[in-house]
């Protein structure tokens, strides 16, 4: 069977749009109608007039576009495709981080679950976060689920305290300092580009620091040939496709080859299909939730940030 073809044919009589992260599988950017990072899909996802919104990403992805856009059908393709950081945190044990430091504003990274949302003051992704908490205005916040992002704000921010809970990507944090040294050994004309994500001391050796977007949109536009990419790995095929379609010249190397976050990978172009012929699996959310969820979100949206 020929998947594209089946999928684009689909797409056209369920007006349905794909969205797609960009650490899914490459060749799922061959049916997408929009590929980026968490803040880019999110912004599609709010204003799309799809009936039915197909997201190739992970779960707690699938939810912030349902709840953007309630009165639309969102389809995940893989239930088990949830995020390991987002889960590092339930509505109790926010509950009791919230108790130890009463009456501070909490950020939420959106990596994480429309519970919590519904329990956090503020939306960010890693576009974004430092922008958030700056425009709070106080002198303390709350920072959840993810401790390395929340310390690389903090890193930018003198004026405020940011308290961390201690989530982590897996994923991220099996970058290591040395990943960076023997890197700048073997391939010295390269630029460094690190997600936010990555522990604090392999932020600090990158020559860049910067969301999914960030990193994409500064390896475009700086002259240098070479770059090692400390993030997932879609984001250096991303890269060296476009190089190559572009006649950009440069090349991407991935820090280390097991980069790879397992659940964005599960989707494959059979997983799409089967999901828009059978329409499932829908993402549902509780009412009472969703409108305190999205309130969370729909504020960061409001602030029209980068
Ligand atoms: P972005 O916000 O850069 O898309 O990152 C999402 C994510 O899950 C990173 O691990
Ligand atoms: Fe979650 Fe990490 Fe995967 Fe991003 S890379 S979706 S933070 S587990």
């Amino acid at each position: 069977m020929n998947f594209i073809e089946e999928i684009n044919n689909l797409k056209k009589e369920k007006n349905a749009i794909i969205l797609t992260h960009c650490y899914q599988n490459i060749e799922i950017d061959e049916v997408s109608d929009f590929v980026g990072d968490s803040l880019y899909l999110s912004k599609m996802a709010a204003n799309t007039n799809a009936d039915i919104i197909v997201f190739a990403g992970v779960y707690f992805m699938a939810q912030s576009a349902k709840l953007l856009s309630p009165n639309k059908k969102v389809l995940l393709p893989n239930l088990n495709s949830g995020c390991q950081m987002a889960d590092m945190v339930d509505v109790e044990n926010l509950k009791r981080f919230k108790a130890k430091y009463p009456n501070i504003p909490v950020v939420c990274y959106i990596n994480s679950t429309a519970e919590i949302k519904a329990n956090c003051d503020i939306c960010c992704t890693s576009s974004n976060a430092i922008e958030v908490v700056r425009h709070l205005n106080t002198n303390k916040v709350l920072f959840v689920p993810d401790n390395y992002l929340g310390k690389f704000v903090q890193s930018k921010l003198n004026d405020v305290e940011v308290i961390t809970f201690n989530g982590f990507c897996p994923t991220h944090l099996r970058i290591r300092p040395q990943d960076i040294t023997e890197a700048r050994e073997t391939y010295p004309d390269a630029l460094i580009l690190a997600h936010p994500e990555c522990h604090q001391d392999v932020a600090k050796l990158a020559d860049f620091v910067g969301s999914t977007k960030e990193i994409m949109v500064f390896a475009k536009k700086t002259d240098n040939k070479r770059f090692v990419i400390a993030t997932e790995k879609g984001v250096a095929d991303r890269l060296n496709r476009d190089s190559k379609i572009e006649n950009w010249n440069k090349e991407f190397i991935l820090i280390n080859e097991n980069i790879i976050c397992p659940s964005m990978k599960l989707n494959t172009l059979e997983d799409i299909y089967r999901t828009l012929k059978d329409e499932k699996f829908e993402i549902t959310i509780d009412s009472n939730v969703a409108i305190k969820a999205k309130e969370c979100i729909e504020k960061m949206l409001l602030l029209k940030t980068k």
